[in-house]
């Protein structure tokens, strides 16, 4: 059934204490729980109380401290509804739940041999009954008693206040978190597990003990988690006046997690993937995803936590200001360009196919099957644009003032999007009505661009016109307000911006706010190259008909790093485009040399960040191309794509074999910028150099494989040498894959990496491979990191093998989904989504995918998350 937000009202009850006593076991756990209840003002006296349960045997109900009689409640499967109650009064219920036969990693569940919880969004219905929606906030007490040497660490939220022994050699501790919070807030932790330990003092003084919990094996992978923690802890209270409230801040990771972690308060529990790292077994990218994860949870302590969403409508409230909050941070960390570049890149890659398919939804959305289905990247991503663009729009002081309103208005409630978008307005003065549509409406608007220059008048005329392709739902839009960042590129620089007699300095932000505007610029005394979008100021998709001379001198000329990287993409579009053409008409068509003299100039430019050269490099991937183009021959762009990469590394071999070699380095590692940008640039050639198929490249990579002191080298070796489809590589890969996996069985993530370099292979094979990965013993279904290292890679990044003409990639996908359904919906709803798209491709391919859809769509006791899924994308 599905939920709206127009329905929302408060709720009939309030609760201000919640008291919860656990009695964990090998094969059960009781929960007592002591809520202090009152009813809403509003509400008439015969209001009945209806708690949410689901999965729960219910042992016992009182009401202040009797027995309810049994007249007077009723039980179903999602819900405990009580009758007769007084004003003001305490529930006790005792219920008994089975954490250890819980696949679906919500509620209370068992990590290996730990116990653990994921609450959000609607996961504390699983542990007891209760009032489980976001605007019912109040303090918890939580006592947890269990096995004293089994599981000597026993945690829950905000402090522990009392700690004691019980018999049969049991022990207990008590924790109360002073702050009120919602259930999906609520965490709980009983294990045998180590710690590392560091203190911050905030900057009222205040001393946090910071704790990460981990397995004996992973003490020496805590380090940079830690550091980022105090990093972000400082950065808080330096950009945005916010200092941590509780003497505690702690870390749990956990091996099987639905997501990459949780913002508990005072117990955040993580996903390992998020919070380990170490040179020998992390590489570069994910010491930067534990940066930024350890900091967007830190953040939500205040963008989530102190000030919460009053339903799930609002969940971009917390998640889009909080991701926005961890982009900026590690741009300060890192390079700002090459994160700002990878986000667009992740957000065209991923968000732009969801708000262009049978998902898209608003960033807030109007309603929902199952909100589980809403952690998506338009409510996390697309959300971080719109508030990037309104601190953009308001400037740096005026949104510091904008947030400081927000934090002390809404401090310890539960409140909307427009409550955000309210402060922003009231300190700024600005009218935000129709920038209010980014909230309400789905589909990435699409801005035509056109210049036109006038010699004589010496005039330079910008033609724009915005539109937005019809989501479900919403057939027709409102123009939205567009930022439009631009400058004009002439030869010897940026020129100076006139509009209507008043001087924009060389950069400017023009207000799309139309159908079609025209801006005229004065005064420009040369014939321009336009610079569009520029930092992506809005998230849109826009066309402006370059000729690729253009393309090649904002390559060259432009100021802006996204915009030069821009530039490259769309000049290998176009190179790709061509290429796909001419093979499916059997034509052999010449390379255009302007995209290798690009990548030639690139790299000979001394001057140019490491990082963003590597990013240059890269050709667009396959899975974007198809997202990107209509009705796209996969097989086609597939080979265009592979013979162009050929034919670069034939062309630039010796300046990628240098560049290769000049950006080699002994210096002692470290996860930095600079470092890590090296590294891009270094292995970004050494994988063009692989295409190569003589003896010495195979011996290049088998040289890196042996000398790397890092993941990121060995890893890239690895990778190389996987995809390498020389006859040379034959034994030597598969002796180097034996090698990893026997030095590294016992690392798990380690392994995930080798799972998913192999998933990933594009060599043809690809389900036969996979289908042996899921047989061998590393692999496990109930685990997410797996299935997602293996199935998701496969079904997402694999696309040539994927959409093999057979159909049997489809059918592979079904047959995981319905599996998954019975374990773990969430896991397995997301599952879905390379199927989604079948309207867009070719029908021989589209047909055989709808067949998979509705194969899902029969099979018995469908999840409400996979129903949803399927559902919407049958129905388009
Ligand atoms: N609030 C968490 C975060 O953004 C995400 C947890 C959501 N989990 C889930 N199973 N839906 O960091
Ligand atoms: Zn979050």
């Amino acid at each position: 059934s599905t939920i709206y937000l127009k329905d929302y009202r408060q709720p009939d009850y309030w609760i201000t204490e919640t008291g919860l006593r656990f009695e964990l076991f090998e094969e059960r756990a009781v929960v007592h729980s002591e809520l202090q209840m009152h009813r809403h003002a509003d509400s008439p006296a015969d209001a009945e109380l209806v708690l949410h349960g689901v999965e729960l045997k219910l042992l016992s109900v009182k009401v202040d401290g009797q027995p309810w009689p049994q007249d007077k409640y009723s039980v179903d499967d999602k819900t405990l509804t009580l009758r007769d109650l007084p004003e003001s009064f305490v529930l006790a219920c005792v219920t008994e739940i089975e954490p250890h036969k819980n696949t679906s990693l919500e509620g209370l569940y068992k990590s290996r041999s730990m116990f653990c919880t994921q609450c959000e969004a609607e996961g504390f219905r699983k542990i007891t009954y209760y009032i489980d929606r976001p605007d019912v906030m109040s303090v918890f007490t939580t006592r947890v008693e269990a096995d004293k040497s089994q599981f000597p660490l026993l945690l829950s939220n905000g402090n522990a206040i009392e700690r004691g022994e019980l018999a049969d050699g049991r022990h207990y501790a008590t924790w109360l978190d002073p702050f009120k919070k919602p259930a999906y807030l609520f965490a709980l932790v009983a294990a045998d597990l180590e710690v590392v330990e560091d203190r911050f003092t905030t900057c009222s003084g205040r001393d946090v003990l910071l704790q990460i919990f981990v397995e004996a094996k992973d003490l020496d992978k805590c380090a940079h988690a830690m550091l980022s923690l105090k990093n972000s802890m400082r950065w808080d209270e330096e950009t945005y006046g916010r200092e941590y409230d509780l003497d505690i801040f702690m870390i749990v990771a956990v091996d099987d997690f639905n997501m990459g972690a949780m913002e508990n308060k005072g117990l955040n529990i993580f996903n390992t993937s998020c919070v380990l790292a170490a040179q020998e077994t992390t590489t570069d990218a994910a010491f930067q995803r534990v940066e930024g994860v350890v900091a967007h949870e830190y953040f939500h302590n205040w963008s989530g936590n102190r000030v919460t969403c009053r339903d799930w409508f609002q969940l971009s409230l917390k998640e889009g200001f909080t991701v926005y909050r961890d982009s900026e941070f590690s741009s300060d960390m890192n390079s700002r360009t090459v994160k700002r570049v990878e986000d667009v890149q992740h957000l065209r890659s991923i968000q732009f196919p969801e708000d262009a398919g049978p998902m898209a939804h608003p960033i807030r959305p109007a309603s929902f099957i199952e909100i589980s289905n809403f952690y998506t990247m338009t409510i996390y991503e697309k959300g971080n644009e719109v508030v990037r663009m309104i601190a953009n729009l308001l400037g740096k002081e005026l949104f510091r003032r904008g947030c400081d309103l927000y934090f002390e208005r809404f401090d310890g409630q539960a409140v909307t999007t427009d409550d955000f978008v309210a402060c922003m307005a009231e300190v700024s003065g600005r009218d935000f009505s129709q920038f209010q549509h980014w909230y309400e409406q789905a589909g990435t608007p699409r801005l035509a661009v056109a210049g036109q220059y006038d010699a004589e008048a010496q005039t330079y005329t910008l033609t724009v016109e915005q539109s937005c392709p019809a989501t479900p739902g919403q057939a027709v839009k409102p123009n939205f307000h567009i930022p439009l960042a631009m400058a004009l590129v002439g030869r010897r620089g940026l020129l100076p911006l006139e509009l209507e007699g008043e001087s924009h300095g060389v950069e400017t932000v023009l207000d799309v706010t139309e159908k079609q505007q025209q801006f005229v610029f004065s005064g420009v005394s040369e014939k321009p190259v336009p610079s569009l979008l520029r930092d992506f100021s809005a998230p849109v998709n826009l066309s402006c008909a370059y000729s690729r001379d253009q393309l090649l001198f904002l390559i060259a000329n432009d100021t802006d790093g996204f915009c030069r990287w821009d530039a490259m993409q769309q000049l290998a579009v176009a190179v790709i485009s061509e290429q796909a053409e001419a093979w499916r008409a059997g034509e052999s068509l010449v390379v255009d040399v302007r995209l290798v003299q690009a990548m030639r100039q690139l790299l000979q430019d001394e001057s140019a960040d490491r990082a963003m050269v590597a990013l240059m490099l890269a050709l667009p991937s396959l899975p974007y191309l198809v997202d990107l183009l209509d009705s796209p021959d996969i097989e086609a762009l597939h080979h265009a794509r592979a013979t162009l990469r050929q034919h670069i590394s034939g062309e630039l071999q010796a300046l990628l074999l240098d560049t290769y070699h000049s950006n080699m380095s002994d210096v002692e590692y470290q996860p930095s910028a600079e470092q890590i940008a090296q590294r891009s640039l270094k292995n970004a050639c050494l994988a063009y150099l692989s295409l190569q198929s003589d003896f010495s490249a195979i011996e290049r990579i088998q040289q890196q494989y042996q000398d790397a002191d890092n993941m990121t080298d060995k890893l890239a070796a690895l990778a190389a040498m996987v995809n390498s489809n020389s006859l040379h590589a034959e034994t030597a890969k598969q002796a180097m894959l034996d090698d990893f996996y026997h030095a590294w069985k016992h690392e798990a993530l380690v392994v995930n990496q080798w799972l998913q370099v192999q998933s990933a292979c594009a060599l043809p094979g690809g389900l036969e491979r996979i289908k042996a990965l899921m047989a061998h013993e590393a692999f496990d279904i109930k685990n997410p990191n797996k299935v997602r290292s293996v199935i998701s890679i496969f079904c997402g990044q694999n696309a040539i093998n994927f959409h093999d003409a057979s159909g049997s990639g489809y059918e592979f996908l079904a047959d995981q989904v319905i599996e998954l359904n019975a374990l773990n919906p969430q896991i397995a709803s997301r599952m879905i989504v390379p199927l989604s798209k079948w309207r867009r491709l070719p029908a021989a391919q589209g047909d055989k995918m709808k067949l998979a859809l509705e194969r899902i769509m029969t099979s018995p006791n469908l999840s409400s998350d996979v129903f949803e899924m399927v559902s919407k994308a049958l129905k388009g």
